[in-house]
């Protein structure tokens, strides 16, 4: 077989992987725990055909040039070298939430075409060896591999960078509902971020107590813990928006909207609802709740001025082959 189709999901980042020890390799600077999505997802097939001049690539049934499939054929050359071909590949690739929605979709994008890569080559590899592949073309997407809750584990080599399943994504009903407040894609991307979080003088402190955050947000997890999970999840989003804001050049992803939600959170809180917030490079909400408030939740943010639209994810599954 030299085609193959694979669906990877999106993921939520509890504790945020923001700057490398190398760039090249994305060997992150800490540890990062994120939930999988489950119904925001990329399907990718790869097609290696020696017949092909060069790579090609079609997102949403649209030929993509440019930057775009710069980025996919560098990953494709690391691909290659792994598996040792040397065919040009055919990708096409459809995301199931629409582009420029600021939902992140190179976590789900990269570890799609990872696993449809290497499928497509008829090569077996461990999960873990997925995971560290998929890690070389966006850092989130070694976190799409595996099912349900993840840990991605920092590593000083290659081979020690990868994620893994903490518990599945059964294991406890958290929702995240994402309140969309812009769909303007974003200024400065997290590839182009993430070299500027060493610029910060906070980065240092943010990093020095990461492990200590994940630890402690891993416990939450496992123990089903709602009030120690909110405090450490809030902790640390704010931790690293503190890095971006202090970068050179500084990097301010809130608007005012993202505010007034992360304002509404904490007084819905006071009132007895258990939610608490995560935001990623961008001005988009991501309220964490458990699956019985995550009506409330999505009806109040729905009365937010400046909230353009809600989307509800459960935790989701490994990445996997399509038939
Ligand atoms: C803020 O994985 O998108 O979402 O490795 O350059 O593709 P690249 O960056 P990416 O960075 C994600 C940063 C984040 C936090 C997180 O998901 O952990």
């Amino acid at each position: 077989m030299r085609q193959a189709t694979a669906r990877a999901h999106s993921n939520i980042a509890f504790i945020k992987y923001w700057g490398n020890q190398d760039d090249d390799l994305r060997l992150p600077v800490n540890p990062s725990i994120s939930m999988n999505l489950d119904n925001l997802y990329t399907d990718t097939t790869v097609l290696w055909d020696d017949t092909l001049a060069s790579d090609s690539l079609t997102i949403n049934g649209e030929s993509a040039s440019g930057k775009a499939l710069e980025r996919v054929s560098k990953h494709l050359d690391k691909l290659r070298k792994q598996l040792q071909i040397s065919s040009p590949a055919q990708v096409q690739s459809k995301n199931n939430f629409p582009m420029g929605a600021g939902i992140a979709s190179s976590a789900s994008a990269f570890a799609a075409l990872t696993l449809a890569a290497v499928t497509a080559a008829e090569v077996e590899l461990s999960e873990r060896e997925l995971s560290a592949l998929a890690r070389l073309g966006s850092g989130s997407a070694s976190r799409s591999i595996p099912a349900g809750f993840v840990e991605w584990h920092t590593g000083k080599t290659h081979g020690e960078s990868f994620a893994e399943t903490v518990v599945q994504a059964n294991y406890w009903d958290l929702i995240d509902v994402i309140a969309i407040v812009s769909d303007e894609h974003k200024h400065t991307t997290s590839q182009a971020g993430h070299p500027t979080a060493k610029t910060s003088d906070l980065q240092n402190a943010r990093v020095a107590g990461a492990a200590q955050r994940l630890q402690i947000c891993k416990q939450a997890i496992i123990d089903r813990d709602f009030s120690t999970f909110t405090e450490v999840v809030e902790s640390d989003s704010n931790l690293m928006h503190a890095v971006m804001m202090t970068s050179q050049p500084p990097l301010f992803y809130w608007k005012p909207t993202t505010l007034t939600i992360m304002e509404s959170i904490r007084d819905w809180r006071s009132e007895g609802l258990a939610v608490c917030y995560t935001l990623d490079a961008g001005p988009n909400v991501h309220c964490i709740c458990i699956s019985n408030d995550a009506d409330t939740v999505r009806n109040r943010l729905q009365t937010l001025s400046g909230v353009i639209d809600v989307r509800v994810a459960n935790a989701g599954g490994a990445a996997h082959i399509l038939p």
